[in-house]
């Protein structure tokens, strides 16, 4: 299974970025910690602060990936071209916040990008990556979920 991770603007700065919010790994530890937890995934890892270069990953990723999982960081808010591209991607696109956008200033409370995504997870650090990695397991295996239990 190939899942991409595609990071946006400022994520570069993890580990000295509002640490409150945004919890104190760096992003190279945060990519660390998720290849080594899904050892028997095999992920690509990309981060750009342009939006333009974002969207021409997805568009790489499309064909080259089973799935991915977006942070569009601050162009959650504002992309209408990187909702667009979203829109085209027939693979499931998850989007992932590490903090909880609707607990937050009002400007985030609207996620563009999310409207075009197959879901959002929000608020868990780091744990909203492993979240979403586990969400495209059960849905590119199409395991389902007991809840009985
Ligand atoms: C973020 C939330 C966005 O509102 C913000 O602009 C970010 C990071 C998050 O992961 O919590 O840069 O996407």
């Amino acid at each position: 299974m190939k899942i991409a991770i595609i990071q946006g603007p400022n994520l570069n700065l993890l580990g000295k970025r509002e640490p409150h919010i945004y919890g104190n790994h760096t992003l190279n530890e945060i990519h660390q910690l998720i290849a080594q937890h899904f050892s028997n995934i095999s992920f690509t890892f990309f981060q750009s602060n342009i939006e333009g270069e974002i969207i021409n990953e997805l568009h790489r990723c499309a064909e080259e990936c089973d799935a991915i999982i977006i942070n569009p960081a601050s162009y959650t808010h504002t992309s209408v071209a990187i909702a667009d591209a979203i829109a085209a991607i027939n693979k499931p696109v998850i989007e992932v916040h590490l903090s909880n956008i609707h607990s937050r200033e009002p400007f985030r409370h609207t996620s563009l990008t999310g409207s075009k995504c197959k879901g959002i997870i929000t608020g868990f650090g780091v744990w909203s990556y492993f979240l979403a990695i586990d969400a495209i397991r059960y849905m590119l295996k199409g395991e389902t979920i007991d809840h009985q239990r």
